[in-house]
C-alpha cells in the first residue's frame, strides 16, 4: 500500500541482508508472539513500533493508520506482538476487507503493516509474526488474507499471486506480483472477485503506490 505501506515491490527491504547476516542474527530466541492488549500502553507499544520499522517519513501516518483501523468497525482484536528478551520486537495486524464475489460479499483479511524493530530485522520476527496471524485467522474461520508486498519476501511465507486464484486488485496502483493471497481452511472456489479495501486504507491514501 501507498507510499508506504504499499509494499513496493523492491522496496520491501530497505537494506539487504546477506545470508551470514541473517543466520548470525537468527540466534536461539524464537520470538514470543501474544495479541496486543487493550491499553494504551500497549498502544505506545504499537505506535513506537510503526514508527521505527518505517522511519520518520513513512512511520507516523503508518501508525496513523493502525490506530485509525483499530478504532474502526474493520478490526476483531487481530492484532500481534513480537516480543524477544521480555521487549517489543514487532507488530502486524489483520482487518476485515471484502472480496466482492458474484454470489455474495465475503468477508476476508489484510494483512497489514508488517513492522519489525530496525535491530531486529533479518532474524525471523516478520515470519513469525505472519505463521502467528495467518494460524490465528484459520482458527476463526476466514477463508482468506491479502496483503501487498514483496513477492520474493511474502512468497517465502506462503503467499501467492491473487490474481491467479481468481482475485483482482483493488487499485491499478498495486503492481499484480504485489497483490498476493493466502487461501485458507473456509475458502471455498466461489469465493472469487474483486478485493474491496476497507475504507481507513482509502482515507488514508494507503492503498498502491505512487
Ligand atoms: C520487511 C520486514 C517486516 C521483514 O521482517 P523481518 O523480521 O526482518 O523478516 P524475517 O527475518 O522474518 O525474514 C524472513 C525471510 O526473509 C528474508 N529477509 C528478511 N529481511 C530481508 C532483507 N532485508 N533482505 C533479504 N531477505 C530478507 C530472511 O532471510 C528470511 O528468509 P529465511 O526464512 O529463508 O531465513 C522488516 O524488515 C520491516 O519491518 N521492514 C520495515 C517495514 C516494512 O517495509 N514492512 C513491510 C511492508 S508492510
Amino acid at each position: 500500500m501507498a507510499k508506504s505501506l504499499a509494499a513496493p515491490v523492491g522496496r520491501l527491504y530497505p537494506r539487504r541482508v546477506t545470508a551470514r547476516q541473517v543466520s548470525s542474527q537468527a540466534g536461539p530466541a524464537h520470538p514470543r508472539i501474544r495479541r496486543q492488549g487493550l491499553d494504551p500502553a500497549d498502544s505506545s507499544v504499537v505506535r513506537d513500533l510503526t514508527v521505527r520499522a518505517f522511519g520518520a517519513d513513512e512511520g507516523p501516518v503508518v501508525a496513523d493508520l493502525v490506530e485509525a483501523l483499530q478504532a474502526s468497525d474493520a478490526y476483531g482484536g487481530l492484532s500481534f506482538v513480537a516480543e524477544r528478551g521480555g521487549g517489543p520486537v514487532g507488530h502486524t495486524m489483520l482487518t476485515r476487507s471484502w472480496v466482492d464475489a458474484a454470489a455474495a460479499l465475503v468477508d476476508v483479511l489484510v494483512l497489514s503493516p508488517l513492522s519489525v524493530a530496525p535491530e531486529h530485522q533479518g532474524s525471523g520476527i516478520g515470519r513469525a509474526l505472519v505463521a502467528e496471524a495467518i494460524a490465528a485467522a484459520d482458527a476463526e474461520g476466514w477463508p482468506a488474507v491479502f496483503l501487498e508486498g514483496d513477492p520474493g519476501y511474502y512468497g517465502r511465507l506462503g503467499f501467492e499471486r491473487a490474481s491467479e486464484r481468481g482475485f483482482s486488485r483493488p487499485s491499478v496502483r498495486i503492481p499484480d506480483a504485489a497483490f498476493q493471497v493466502v487461501t485458507l481452511t473456509a475458502h471455498q472456489p466461489w469465493m472469487a472477485g474483486a478485493l474491496v479495501y476497507a475504507d481507513r486504507f482509502w482515507a488514508f491514501d494507503c492503498v498502491g503506490l505512487r
